[in-house]
């Protein structure tokens, strides 16, 4: 029997990096998905295949001994054996729709789509024990991670999320596009964040400032998105990137990105760790080709709508 799961892409409409430090984050998953597929073998050995390579790896190995990519599947694939005590070995193969490395998500939808393909082979789980599984399992590559993409990837549609675990998903949710443009930088989640960090030892007044004036301003982003005022989203999302700006996370591709959808979207901000990866640009039906066309000239682009089915598991 194949075990499968899938989970989609995710994108920070608001609050990223603040929230590693207690704020909230309004998080939103898209419908670009990740696909796990994974069946016992006879081998005793953890195998696995994905457009970032292949490996072969003895099933009582440290996933420490392997490739950062693939250490959470090692991880979740040997919690699993060794918590039903199993003799198996497990083939796994990842399939992606979307980039990685670009702010999008792509570990945590992998984390994710991996515990549900792999603890499937095993039995039934709840979405909520798939979750611990996989943030356990990113922590491997990724100390501090809050977690949120993780969680934005299991249940789908709109959350609000903050580090302590709250969780809220937003039950009336706005109907807009959003254009994703990649600005063909790769970025490290860890290594941005670190410098955030170091931005907030040295200046934490103006720090904890900013982290007060995102707090008010992801509130009224949760009255706008109940109510669908694009044109509010867009400017809170405008002011969210000034606020990124302060704190160093964008550069000059980024800006420039940003700047040429300013006359044709409601609003656009990095999304993510930022420092390269991918912006967001809010859009509906009047603006949405306008927005491709105005990125499309220098950036690899593509629209994207709001997933509602987030972690998603089957068989063959
Ligand atoms: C990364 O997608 C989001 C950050 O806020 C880090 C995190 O929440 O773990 C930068």
């Amino acid at each position: 029997m194949k075990s499968i799961a899938s989970a989609p892409a995710k994108i920070i409409l608001f609050g990223e990096h603040f929230i590693v430090y207690g704020g909230k984050a309004i998080l939103c998953s898209i419908n670009k998905r990740i696909t796990v597929e994974s069946e016992l073998t006879k081998t005793g050995q953890i195998e696995i295949e994905s457009s970032l390579g292949k490996l072969k790896i003895s099933k009582s190995d440290s996933y420490k001994n392997a490739d950062l990519v693939f250490r959470p599947i090692i991880y979740i694939a040997q919690k699993m054996l060794e918590k039903f005590h199993s003799e198996s070995g497990i083939k796994i193969t990842v399939r992606a729709e979307f980039p990685s490395g670009v702010g999008l998500g792509s570990s945590s939808a992998c984390c994710v789509a991996a515990a549900g393909s792999i603890s499937g082979l095993f039995g039934n789980h709840t979405r909520e024990e798939i979750l611990k599984i996989a943030i356990d399992a990113e922590r491997t590559i990724f100390e501090n991670t809050s977690g949120a993409d993780c969680t934005a990837c299991v249940y789908g549609g709109i959350l609000e999320y903050s580090k302590d675990g709250h969780i809220r998903k937003l039950e009336l949710l706005p109907k807009f596009d959003l254009v994703v443009a990649n600005s063909g930088i790769i970025h490290s989640t860890n290594k941005v964040v670190s410098m955030v960090r170091q931005f907030k030892d040295e200046r934490q007044e103006t720090f904890s400032s900013l982290c007060t004036q995102e707090a008010g301003l992801i509130e009224d982003a949760l009255a706008c998105l109940q109510r669908n005022d694009l044109t509010k989203i867009g400017k809170l999302m405008t002011q969210n990137q000034e606020f990124l700006e302060k704190i160093g996370v964008s550069n000059d591709t980024l800006r420039s990105m940003i700047s040429l959808t300013k006359d044709v979207s409601y609003g656009a901000k990095i999304t993510g760790a930022g420092d390269g990866g991918c912006i967001i640009a809010l859009a509906d039906k009047t603006n949405l080709e306008k927005i491709q066309s105005a990125l499309a000239k220098k950036y690899e682009c593509f629209s994207a709508k709001i997933d509602t089915r987030g972690l998603e598991q089957g068989s063959a």
